[in-house]
């Protein structure tokens, strides 16, 4: 499959209306020696393609999407200009957008009020919310469940942070008994809950955590990088419902449109439900706010620079594909999701493989059986390169004993087990998936 390249005629047309904009300016030679270039950029090319088809619906492995080709091309138009969105001196018209394209994202978490912004991703976006959550709660233990993002430990260390992880249950959800242990012990002042787990997309017991912060008054900061879109999928099961439903409780909020909001990188979005937090980024910059009284967005964010074209991406992408339940975005992710149940679906029901639990959101983890964890591991792994032998490429996945044996009656020659790890986080992976099937099958014949 070839890549799509039809799409590139719109560019030159929005770039003749951007021109429209400038042209009582005076002419200004620019130089194109497109003799020289051309070798420059063919070359690049070449490199390219020392890459997994990350674009490609045989791609079902990290945790990686292709931008819709409106936000590919709407961040190109914007590189003509290269808006800066720390400042409306920087970038006016970008700094706009982002402030709608945030809002558009606060609102479909139930917030009318916010404060918030775009940040280079999920790492910073977290690292934000958690020295916010550092400054209300100095001091005091942030928690986070051992399947959340690694970042969240590193962080806390950057911010001096006391951190402590709780346990998972055999779904690699917070045990939330587990977390009340804690809370009953140590003065925690933030707990992290992530609704959408890197490895396997699971969603922590919102409701329960939520019950727990009535009773001993901590911070709650959700990291749905990953899974936060997921609100509007209409093919949740309850139990994950209800947890969605119960976000906008939260005190602060993650998600990446950079991960399933069809983004370039570079696009992470952190949100407060408190705009009063916004004092703790006061400072007095000598030489970049003289454009307009407003709030720029570098007086609400810990960042200067950033890339105004996010912004511009982020914000025609919504104008096509608005967050609405029911919508043709929402669909996608249902379609995600149902390619997710499927794939389970057909896993379960073959005994050369093992699965731990269905699927929460649109990541399935599994293994070829075996009776010890080391065997298991180790024809994980081979059927990994099997299958990017047939141009399947999955993942591959740690799981630790304390929740696999929960599920798996096995030996444990090893304190952790190598699972299979996909991510059907493409729409297209729901009509591929017997293709997807057919590969894997193949692919599991020489393992
Ligand atoms: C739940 C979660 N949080 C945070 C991150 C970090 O995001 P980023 O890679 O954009 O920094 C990830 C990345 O996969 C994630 O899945």
């Amino acid at each position: 499959m070839g890549l799509e390249k039809e799409s590139l005629a719109l560019l030159r047309d929005a770039l003749e209306r951007l021109e429209d904009g400038f042209a009582h300016l005076p002419e200004h030679e620019i130089t194109v020696d497109l003799d020289r270039w051309r070798p420059v950029l063919l070359d690049a090319a070449t490199r390219l393609q020392d890459n997994f088809p990350y674009q490609h619906p045989l791609y079902a492995g990290q945790m990686l999407k292709p931008p819709h080709p409106v936000a590919r091309l709407a961040y190109m138009l914007a590189l003509w200009i290269n808006p800066n969105n720390h400042a409306y001196d920087g970038g006016r018209a970008s700094s706009a957008m982002e402030k709608e394209a945030v809002a558009a994202i606060a609102h479909m978490f139930g917030w009318e009020r916010h404060l918030g912004h775009l940040c280079g991703g999920g790492t910073l976006a977290n690292m934000e919310a958690l020295w916010i959550a550092g400054r209300l709660q100095p001091g005091k233990t942030v928690v986070a469940s051992a399947q959340a993002h690694y970042t969240h430990q590193r962080l806390t260390d950057v911010l001096g942070l006391p951190f402590r992880v709780i346990p998972c249950d055999a779904r690699a959800k917070m045990d939330a008994n587990a977390l009340e242990d804690v809370l009953r012990r140590e003065e925690v002042g933030t707990v992290v809950a992530t609704l959408g787990t890197t490895a396997t997309g699971a969603v922590d017991p919102l409701p329960d955590i939520l019950a727990l912060r009535e009773r001993y008054g901590f911070r709650l900061h959700v990291d749905a990088a990953y899974g936060g879109y997921f609100i509007l999928a209409d093919n949740l099961e309850t139990e994950t419902r209800t947890a969605f439903d119960r976000l906008a409780e939260a005190d602060s909020i993650v998600v990446d449109p950079h991960k399933h909001g069809l983004q370039p990188y570079g696009c992470g979005c952190v949100l407060f439900r408190d705009p009063a937090v916004g004092r703790f980024y006061k400072h007095d910059s000598p030489y970049t706010y003289f454009s307009s009284a407003d709030l720029h967005l570098g007086e609400i964010s810990l960042e200067c620079s950033r890339a105004g074209a996010a912004a511009v991406a982020l914000w025609a992408t919504q104008r096509l594909l608005p967050y609405i339940r029911g919508g043709e975005f929402a669909r996608s992710l249902q379609d995600c999701r149902s390619a997710a149940l499927a794939l389970w679906q057909k896993i379960r029901c073959d005994d050369d493989f093992m699965t731990l639990f269905p699927p929460e959101l649109d990541i399935v983890v599994w293994a070829p059986r075996a009776a010890s964890a080391g065997d298991i591991s180790r024809r994980s792994r081979a059927l990994f390169q099997a299958a990017a032998g047939e141009d399947l490429h999955l993942a591959v996945a740690a799981f630790p004993r304390d929740i696999v044996e929960k599920t798996w009656s096995i030996q444990w020659d090893a304190e952790s087990v190598y699972c299979l790890r996909s991510c059907l986080m493409k729409a297209e992976h729901r009509e591929w998936l017997e293709a997807i099937w057919h590969r894997l099958r193949q692919a599991l014949l020489g393992v």
